[in-house]
């Protein structure tokens, strides 16, 4: 099977298993895990911030940077694609008592001006609009990045009004490897930062939370509060240094294989792709109606040996990652052109909800 439905299916390479095999381990707990501890630092270092705590996955990490900044009754603004709004199960709310106000915005983005008036005034009957939350890349929206000059100038703006922001990297260093940007560029325009360690990086799990010496602090108790504190954690810790060290350029590979699946998908009749909205590792493409529909279409391509994320409607998205190799590449484009030639209306409907992850 050639797994394209999302970024997070990727094995622990040989060489990765070898380094959590000897990472030296204590009680993280405690403070005493070396190799959580020296990831920790490392990232802080790396984005300029004080301090960094390792948690389970990257919702767990983004609710514990809500939870750090806000109260209960206070409310964060976010773009109305965004994972932390829509995919976190309601976190927000459960966990922090804070409601969610979702604007839109183009690509999955937010600019100065869809912001502008929405924080709400100091009056007894509103809640406080404390926290901005932003994505990048963006995932449903497209896989976008956003540029720097954009991130800078609502950072500005949020920092002019009181604002908090986090930032949900569950792909930053997609992001930096596309945007032309460095860590600690991108990280400036931030309080908190959320980095996926599953995702392109390719560890079996984890995501770290990078951040002030407070924020982290409180952080560490929100972590401890949703059940996140593990022991022995430098098995994971170590997964993630090996990946920093060895994983992070060759993101440019994923990215160029994006490139290729959206031309070779957008040559096929009934198949809608662009590979100039094709900016890092998600390829978003539509099939006609007249085919059939997106869960139909990844159906029919599972028997083909391809898994794809259907989106719901006629939308699709393809994941390019570690364990995809180039030549998978062209199997996909064939194995689509195949069933759009063939035809899969019949497709019985299996499997994929709304959003595949
Ligand atoms: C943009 C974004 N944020 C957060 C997450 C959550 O990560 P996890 O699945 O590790 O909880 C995801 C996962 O798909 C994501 O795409």
């Amino acid at each position: 099977m050639i797994d394209l439905r999302s970024d997070t299916v990727t094995r622990p390479t040989a060489a990765m298993k070898q380094a959590m095999m000897d990472a030296e381990l204590g009680d993280d707990v405690m403070g005493e895990d070396p190799t959580v501890n020296c990831l920790e630092a490392m990232v802080a270092e790396l984005l300029g911030k004080e301090a960094a705590v390792l948690a389970c996955s990257g919702t767990q990490s983004n609710q514990m940077g809500v939870r750090a900044h806000c109260v209960s009754g206070d409310e964060l603004l976010i773009n109305d694609t965004s994972h932390i709004g829509i995919f976190e199960a309601g976190g927000p709310a459960v966990l922090s008592g804070v409601t969610v106000r979702q604007i839109p915005g183009a690509r999955g983005m937010l600019n100065v001006s869809d912001l502008e008036g929405k924080p709400r005034v100091d009056d007894q009957h509103y809640c406080r609009t404390r926290l901005l939350c932003l994505e990048n890349t963006t995932n449903i929206a497209g896989g976008f990045v956003y540029p720097l000059q954009q991130l800078q100038d609502v950072s500005d703006w949020a920092r002019s009004q009181d604002l908090k922001l986090h930032l949900d990297g569950a792909r930053f260093f997609n992001a930096v490897v596309a945007g032309g940007y460095s860590a600690s560029q991108m990280a400036s325009c931030f309080d908190t930062i959320s980095i996926c360690l599953s995702k392109g990086l390719g560890c079996p799990f984890g995501s770290i939370l990078v951040g002030s010496a407070d924020e982290i602090r409180l952080a560490r108790r929100a972590r401890k509060m949703f059940g996140g504190a593990l022991r022995q954690s430098g098995m994971i810790a170590a997964a993630a240094i090996y990946a920093l060290e060895n994983h992070v350029d060759r993101m440019q590979q994923d990215h160029d294989n994006a490139q290729r699946l959206a031309n070779g998908l957008a040559e096929i009749d009934g198949i809608s792709a662009s590979a100039e909205n094709t900016e890092t590792n998600l390829v978003f493409f539509e099939v006609d109606s007249e085919l059939g529909t997106a869960v139909q279409l990844a159906s029919a391509l599972r028997e083909r040996g391809v898994l794809i994320g259907a989106m719901g409607g006629q939308r699709l998205r393809a994941a390019t990652h570690l364990d995809v190799k180039d030549s998978d590449i062209e199997v996909v484009v064939d194995a689509v052109r195949d069933c759009a030639v063939s035809g899969f209306e019949q497709q019985q409907l299996v499997g994929a909800g709304p959003y595949s992850k």
